[in-house]
C-alpha cells in the first residue's frame, strides 16, 4: 500500500477487517434497518444490537431523550431472543460479507454461558459481552463494576464458546484499569468501552423522570472526553486490541481514539443524526493517513505525543 492509497485494514482477536470502522450495539439494529442509507459491505465489522437467551420486551416508554450534546436511553434489552436472531436475522447479515460480532446480556453466569453455547453458529465471528447487566445473583449489581465479576464471568464465556470474545467495560466504575486487567487475565481476546454512563433527567412541571425507566445511559458528544480518557486509561493497562467508542461523530474523533490507543472504533447515537456517519468517518480516515503521509492506520495506534 502506498500513501495514496493507505491501509486501513487492522485484526481485532483474529478477525480481519478491511477497516477499523464498525457499528455500537443497539444504536443500528440488525444491519439490515440500514440498509439503503449507506453500504454495510464497506463497513469494518457490524455489531448486532443486545440478543439474550430469551425474547425481551424491554422497557416501559419514553425510553429515549434528547440531552444537551447527547441522549439517554433505557430500552430494556428489547429483541426476539436468541434463536429468532440466528433464524431470522443472521443469515440477512452474513450476506454483506463483514465480520458479524453479537452483543450478547444476561442477568447470571450461567444465562452467558448458554447464551455463548447457542450463539457459537456459523456466521457469528465474535461475541461482545455487556458486562453493563444487572446479576440478579448479586443483588442485581452490574457485572461490569467488580473485577472478580467480570474475570468469572469472562472466563465462564470464553469456556463455553471457540469464538473470539470481546468484554465490553461499563464506565460507570471508579478505576477502569483494574477491570480491564481483570478481563485480560481472565483471557477476553479485546475489550470494547464505554458503554453508556448512568444518567436521568427530569421534567420540572410534572415533576417526573423523562425515562418510563426512571434512569437510563447517557451517550453522544457529551461523553466522549470521558471515553477518550477511559481508552487511554485502558491502554496503558492491557494489552489487548481496544475498540473504543462514545462520542465518535467524525473522522476527527475516531483519530481521538485512535491516538490514544484504540485499534478500532465504533459508532453508536451518530447513526440517528446521521445514518452515513460510519462511511464518511472510513473516508476521513484514508484522509487523514494521506495528509499525514500514514501508511497503515495501525501505525498511529497509541501514537499520541506527550504534551
Ligand atoms: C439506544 C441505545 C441502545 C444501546 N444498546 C446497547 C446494547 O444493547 N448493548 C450494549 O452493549 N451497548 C448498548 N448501547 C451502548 C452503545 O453501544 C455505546 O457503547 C454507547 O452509546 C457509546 O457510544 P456513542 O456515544 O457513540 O453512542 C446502546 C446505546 C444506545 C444509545
Amino acid at each position: 500500500m502506498s500513501v495514496a492509497s493507505p491501509d486501513l485494514s487492522v485484526e481485532i482477536a483474529g478477525m480481519q477487517m478491511q477497516n477499523p470502522v464498525m457499528s455500537a450495539s443497539g444504536t443500528f439494529g440488525y444491519g439490515m434497518e440500514y440498509e439503503g442509507y449507506l453500504d454495510l459491505s464497506a463497513l469494518g465489522a457490524i455489531v448486532t444490537k443486545a440478543v439474550t437467551l430469551e425474547a425481551r420486551e424491554g422497557n416501559p416508554a419514553p425510553r429515549v431523550r434528547e440531552t444537551p450534546a447527547g441522549m439517554l436511553n433505557a430500552i430494556g434489552l428489547q429483541n426476539p431472543g436468541a434463536e429468532a436472531f440466528i433464524g431470522e436475522k443472521l443469515p440477512r447479515l452474513r450476506e454483506f460479507g463483514v465480520p458479524v460480532i453479537v452483543n450478547m446480556s444476561g442477568r447470571s453466569i450461567e444465562e452467558f454461558t448458554r447464551l455463548a453455547e447457542v450463539l457459537s453458529v456459523d456466521g457469528v465471528d465474535a461475541l461482545e459481552v455487556n458486562v453493563s447487566c444487572p446479576n440478579v445473583e448479586h443483588e442485581g449489581m452490574c457485572f461490569g463494576i467488580d473485577c472478580d465479576m467480570t474475570g468469572a464471568l469472562t472466563e465462564a464465556v470464553i469456556g463455553a464458546t471457540d469464538l473470539p470474545v470481546i468484554v465490553k467495560l461499563s464506565p460507570n466504575v471508579t478505576d477502569i484499569a483494574k477491570i480491564g486487567r481483570a478481563a485480560a487475565s481472565a483471557g477476553a481476546h479485546a475489550i470494547s468501552l464505554i458503554n453508556t454512563l448512568c444518567g436521568m433527567s427530569i421534567d420540572v412541571e410534572r415533576r417526573r423522570p423523562h425515562l418510563g425507566n426512571v434512569t437510563g445511559g447517557l451517550s453522544g458528544p457529551a461523553i466522549r472526553p470521558v471515553a477518550v480518557h477511559m481508552v487511554h486509561r485502558a491502554a496503558e493497562a492491557v494489552d489487548l486490541p481496544i475498540i473504543g467508542m462514545g462520542g465518535i461523530m467524525n473522522a476527527k474523533h475516531a483519530l481521538e481514539f485512535i491516538l490514544a490507543g484504540a485499534s478500532a472504533v465504533a459508532v453508536g447515537t451518530a447513526n440517528f443524526v446521521e445514518p452515513a456517519t460510519m462511511p464518511q468517518v472510513v473516508k476521513g480516515l484514508a484522509d487523514y493517513c494521506r495528509r499525514h503521509q500514514v501508511r497503515q492506520i495501525t501505525d498511529i495506534v497509541g501514537a499520541l505525543q506527550s504534551g
